[in-house]
């Protein structure tokens, strides 16, 4: 069995690690600075797991000295958004947070795959592969995925179709101006384009990048879960099977898009090495004037840290 931690027990950390042990992706471990919880939290998976049918096994721990021999960390520690908070608003405090998360994760799980989910995801990325100084490749972020899961269940539920026949492209940053592609978001093969007027799609897209925000207003007090732990978990299997899928990972650029030497919203090839490949789409101008002011946000966020 692999060995997957979660560092953080709250709302993603914690349906993280069930979604993991219900796929049977392997052994989980799940980290908390919270005496107790993320034990009691495991023991009460565990004791699902002759309904539901799963062998991995899932460990509650509050020492990092756990993460030990993992071959892949998630990273949700850290505050997540009340209402009328950006995501920006979080970067000093999760810094520390993440960054300390990241130093014991070289210490003791030195060949790890890592997928940051802290937010403000790409700066934390970004502090991640800094203060680990893993291979870039090894360390990525997860926002993508759940961007573009936002945007494909708008469009199936405004035309009435499946969800999973709706593929789409969200690139950018995890933030207000994150990209969403209509040229490349399809209901099986057939572009949206033809399906949806201008306006109706702008809508949509408009709503996307205000997902989050949207279920924060709703909850009053925490961020979204379910979405964005099955987003991690996809990334996980990707890996951990090799499969080779072709998500929208926060992943590093040398280049592509015309950014370099930072991490930023692009589609990759997901598989065992961890980021194999960045696929360079082509893009008409404005696309790629949205995409490069996207990228410019984080670099920005992430001077802030004078990393
Ligand atoms: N990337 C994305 O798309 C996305 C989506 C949703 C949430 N998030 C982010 O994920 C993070 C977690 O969200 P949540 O809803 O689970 O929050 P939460 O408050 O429920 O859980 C965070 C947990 O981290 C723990 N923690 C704090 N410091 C720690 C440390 N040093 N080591 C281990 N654990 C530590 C806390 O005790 C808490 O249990 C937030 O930063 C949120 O903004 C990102």
């Amino acid at each position: 069995m692999s060995k997957i931690t979660v560092v953080g027990a709250g709302f993603v950390g914690a349906t993280a690690a069930q979604r993991l042990a219900e796929k049977n992706l392997g052994d989980v471990v799940l980290h908390d600075i919270v005496p107790g919880m993320p034990q009691g939290k495991a023991l009460d998976m565990v004791q699902s797991a002759c309904i539901e049918g799963f062998e991995s096994t899932v460990t509650g721990t509050n020492d990092p000295a756990d993460y030990k021999d993992s071959d892949i960390v998630i990273i949700t520690s850290g505050l997540a958004r009340q209402p009328g908070m950006s995501r920006d608003d979080l970067l000093l405090k999760n810094a520390e947070i993440v960054g300390g998360v990241a130093e014991n994760v070289k210490k003791y799980a030195p060949n790890a795959i890592v997928i940051v989910v802290s937010n403000p995801l790409d700066v934390m990325t970004a502090l991640v592969a800094k203060k680990t100084g893993f291979p870039k490749e090894r360390v990525m972020g997860m926002a993508g995925v759940l961007d573009s899961a936002r945007f494909r269940a708008f469009i199936a539920m405004e035309l009435g179709v499946a969800y999973q026949d709706v593929n789409a492209m969200v690139l950018g940053g995890h933030g207000d101006d994150m990209v969403p592609l209509s040229r490349y978001t399809t209901v099986n093969g057939i572009s949206i384009e033809a399906l949806l007027p201008k306006e109706k799609i702008a809508a949509l897209a408009d709503r996307t990048r205000n997902g989050g925000a949207e279920i924060v207003k709703l909850l009053q007090k925490g961020s979204a879960y379910y979405a964005p732990s099955a987003s991690a978990v996809q990334m996980a299997q990707s890996i951990l099977r090799d499969e080779k899928r072709v998500l929208p990972v926060a992943a590093w650029c040398t280049g592509e898009y015309g950014i370099k030497n930072q991490y930023v919203g692009v589609p990759v090839i997901l598989g065992a090495k961890g980021v194999e490949k960045v696929i360079a789409l082509d893009l008409t101008a404005d696309e790629l004037k949205s995409l490069q002011a996207s990228a410019a946000h984080v670099a920005d966020s992430v001077a802030k840290l004078n990393l």
